[in-house]
């Protein structure tokens, strides 16, 4: 029975230093209910009252090397479960990263925003208006009747007899006008639509900016005193404004506007064409036609109005030279903004 028992504990003691995978089915196995060991002391009655004892503290030796061999094993393995999956997670922290390609606003998009916060630091709120536009509002309550010779210096896509994309942002004061009263000071920036061929300096699709500002007493020095504040935060501090003559069907007087050159500061270069200034938008004091017909009594009330393109502000910014890079959209050239 001795030997039984000291051949159980050496098998064990084998089996779970060769495997012990599953510990816990050598334990069964060995010390269970109906393991091995249980077995050899079940047939521990037959012995004498001097065996009994001798054989009782063998069989408990046994069984707490058996034990213990396993609480050793499991630690054993437990360890080397950790190691294993230390080693398989290992991460190299001096492996140079991927590169995130981070993505880039248009300059469109950008030198628009920056309008737009120059205005509204100025008051101003954002309105919108449609693309698909009547010829009312593009046209006839722009103070442009049917036969107007105006309509053939902006080549209109007309869709229906009355129903076209709009030529310019300036619908939307008349939009803004049906629909509030004054005090009004609005921009509206958005895309408009002319049929002109693709080259250096056009685009069937391009961004105009338009603003308009109603109200008791609004003067064309309060118009060129705005316009002299944009100009100054969007082209620098030493930037000045001048107006010429001009006509628009919708503004009187009206008058073209140019910036000093923020190249060369007038002194005359590349970028104003040796000018020492550049024309940037279209501005004046809204015709009294305009208003009426928005319901607005031109005796009590005056406005101005301007209207900007973006894609040529964001060319003379950026100094480039070919509108077309604005819509190819190669990321190469978009990136450096
Ligand atoms: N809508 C004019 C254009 O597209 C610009 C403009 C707007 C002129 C507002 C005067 C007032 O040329």
């Amino acid at each position: 029975m001795k030997q039984t028992l000291l051949r159980i504990r050496e098998e064990a003691l084998r089996a779970l230093s060769e495997n012990g995978a599953d510990l816990e089915a050598l334990r069964i196995r060995y010390l269970g209910k109906k393991g091995e060991l249980t077995a050899v002391l079940r047939g521990m009655g037959a012995l004498s009252a001097e065996e009994r004892p001798v054989i009782g503290q063998i069989a408990n030796e046994v069984r707490a090397a058996i034990e213990e061999e396993i609480t050793r094993r499991a630690a054993e393995l437990k360890v080397a479960a950790i190691e294993a999956r230390l080693a398989s997670e290992k991460l190299d922290v001096t492996v140079p990263g991927d590169e995130v390609a981070v993505g880039h606003v248009h300059p469109i998009s950008r030198i628009q925003r920056e309008m737009e916060d120059i205005f509204i630091g100025m008051g101003y709120d954002i309105v919108e208006g449609p693309e698909v536009e009547y010829d009312y509002y593009n046209f006839q309550a722009l103070n442009i009747p049917p036969d107007h010779p105006a309509r053939d210096t902006q080549d209109t896509f007309y869709i229906t007899d009355n129903i076209l994309l709009r030529s310019q942002t300036s619908p939307v004061q008349v939009r803004t006008m049906e629909k509030r009263r004054p005090p009004i000071r609005i921009i509206s920036p958005g895309r408009v639509y002319r049929s002109d061929a693709v080259d250096a300096s056009h685009s069937p699709l391009f961004h105009q900016m338009e603003g308009l500002v109603v109200d008791r007493g609004v003067t064309m020095g309060n118009l060129k005193a705005t316009l002299e504040m944009f100009a100054r935060k969007m082209f620098g501090e030493d930037t000045r404004v001048r107006f010429r003559p001009h006509h628009f069907p919708f503004t009187e007087p009206s008058a073209e506007v140019d910036v000093s050159c923020f190249a060369c500061g007038g002194k005359g270069c590349r970028l104003c064409k040796g000018e020492g200034w550049i024309e940037i938008l279209g501005a004046g004091m809204v015709h009294p036609n305009v208003l009426r017909g928005c319901d607005i009594d031109p005796d009590e009330y005056s406005g101005f109005a301007f209207g900007m393109g973006i894609e040529r502000v964001a060319l003379l910014k950026y100094h480039i030279d070919d509108m077309r890079l604005l819509y190819e959209n190669d990321v190469r050239f978009l990136a450096q903004f």
